[in-house]
C-alpha cells in the first residue's frame, strides 16, 4: 500500500511537470526573440475617447501583429501617477517606454528617467513643449501629428462652407458669431487648433466675434454638453457656428443643442465613429480625420526598431523632422467624404 501510494505520489508529480512545460507552449529560438521586447505604455486619461476608443485598440493590434508585448496603464490625468508608472516600468525592465504625457510641459523629468535607464523613449500624442526636451536624450522621439493643420483643414472647411450658406450669418452683419470648445489649455492640439481655425476667417477675409471659448482638460462630452447648454441660454440665436478641438466635446454640444430644439453648424476633429454618424444624420457639418491608427502603428514600428537598436524608422514608410517626431497627416472630412471614412 505503501509502495502505490508513492508509485502515485511520483507519477503524479511527473504529470504535473509535463503539465507545467507543455503549458508553456513550444518555443522555438525566434518566438523568443521577438517575446523577449516589452513596451511599458500609458495612457494619459482612459476616460479619453479619441486616446481611449482608437489609439490604445490600435496599439494592442500593432503590437500583436509585431509579436512584441505592450502593457498600457491608465495615468488617471496625473501628472505625478505617470511619473511614478514610468519609474515601475524602468524597474520591470521594459525595452521601450512609449508615454501619452498627462502634462506636456512635464515632459523633461520623464526623459530624464528614461536617460538615467538608457530605455529607449517614444513620446506620442502630446507633444512636449519645453524648450529643448528633446534634444535633452538621443533616444527620444515623438509621434503625432502637425498640430496647426487640423485648425488649418477645420478652418478651410468652415469658411467654403460659410460662403456657399449665406442664411448662416443669421443677423447678417457679415460677422461670424461663434462660440469654442478649446479642450486642454496648453496642449499643443487644443492651442494651435484654436489658434488656426479662427485664423481661415480672418485669412479669408471675414470678420469674427468670439462669444465664449471655454477649456476642458478632458476634452469630454460632458463638458461640451454643459457648456454649449450654458451658452445656448445666455446666446441662444446669436450662436452662428460651433468650433469644437475635438469630436467628444461636439457630441456634447450636438446633444445640448437636440434638448433646445436647435441646429447650429457644428465642427469637430478625430473623425470617430460616432462623428460620421452625425455627418451622415446631417448634425454636424465636418471634422477633421486624426488618424490615431497610424499613430499607433508609427509607435510600435519605431519601438520594435529601437528596442533591437535599429535606427528608429529603418525598414517604415515614416519620416523623421528636425525635431525627432513622426507626423501623420490630418485629412478632412465633410459631407461629401464621410463613407471613405467608415
Ligand atoms: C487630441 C485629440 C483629442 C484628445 C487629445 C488628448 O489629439 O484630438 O480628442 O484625445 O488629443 O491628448
Ligand atoms: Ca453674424
Amino acid at each position: 500500500m505503501k509502495r502505490l501510494l508513492s508509485v502515485i505520489l511520483v507519477l503524479t508529480m511527473v504529470l504535473a511537470i509535463a503539465g507545467c512545460s507543455s503549458e508553456e507552449g513550444p518555443s522555438t529560438t525566434t518566438d523568443q526573440a521577438t517575446e523577449e521586447i516589452v513596451i511599458g505604455a500609458n495612457i494619459y486619461n482612459f476616460g479619453d475617447n479619441f486616446m481611449n476608443g482608437v489609439v490604445s485598440p490600435a496599439l494592442k493590434e500593432y503590437a500583436d501583429a509585431a509579436g512584441i508585448k505592450i502593457n498600457i496603464v491608465d495615468s488617471e490625468n496625473q501628472q505625478n501617477k505617470l511619473n511614478d508608472q514610468v519609474d515601475i516600468f524602468i524597474g520591470q525592465g521594459v525595452d521601450v517606454l512609449a508615454i501619452n504625457l498627462v502634462d506636456p510641459a512635464s515632459a523633461s523629468t520623464i526623459i530624464q528617467k528614461a536617460k538615467e535607464a538608457d530605455i529607449p523613449l517614444i513620446l506620442f500624442n502630446k507633444e512636449a513643449t519645453e524648450a529643448g526636451a528633446m534634444d535633452m536624450y538621443d533616444k527620444v522621439w515623438y509621434v503625432g501629428t502637425a498640430s496647426a493643420d487640423a485648425g488649418i483643414i477645420q478652418g478651410d472647411m468652415m469658411v467654403a462652407d460659410w460662403k456657399a450658406n449665406p442664411s448662416w450669418d443669421k443677423n447678417g452683419d457679415g460677422t461670424v458669431q461663434y462660440v469654442l470648445l478649446k479642450g486642454e489649455p496648453g496642449h499643443p492640439d487644443a492651442e494651435a487648433r484654436t489658434e488656426y481655425s479662427v485664423k481661415a476667417f480672418d485669412d479669408a477675409g471675414i470678420p469674427v466675434e468670439e462669444l465664449a471659448m471655454q477649456p476642458d482638460p478632458n476634452w469630454s462630452t460632458d463638458g461640451g454638453n454643459d457648456k454649449m447648454a450654458t451658452w445656448l441660454a445666455s446666446f441662444g440665436d446669436r450662436i452662428e457656428l460651433v468650433i469644437c478641438n475635438n469630436d467628444g466635446m461636439a457630441f456634447g454640444a450636438i446633444n445640448a443643442m437636440k434638448e433646445q430644439g436647435v441646429t447650429i453648424p457644428v465642427y469637430g476633429v478625430d473623425a470617430l465613429e460616432q462623428a460620421l454618424n452625425h455627418i451622415a444624420e446631417g448634425e454636424m457639418n465636418g471634422t477633421v480625420l486624426n488618424d490615431g491608427k497610424n499613430q499607433a502603428k508609427a509607435v510600435i514600428d519605431l519601438g520594435v526598431n529601437v528596442a533591437s537598436g535599429k535606427d528608429p524608422i529603418e525598414g517604415t514608410d515614416w519620416t523623421l523632422d528636425a525635431v525627432k517626431a513622426v507626423r501623420v497627416p490630418y485629412v478632412a472630412v465633410t459631407p461629401e467624404n464621410f463613407a471613405d471614412f467608415k
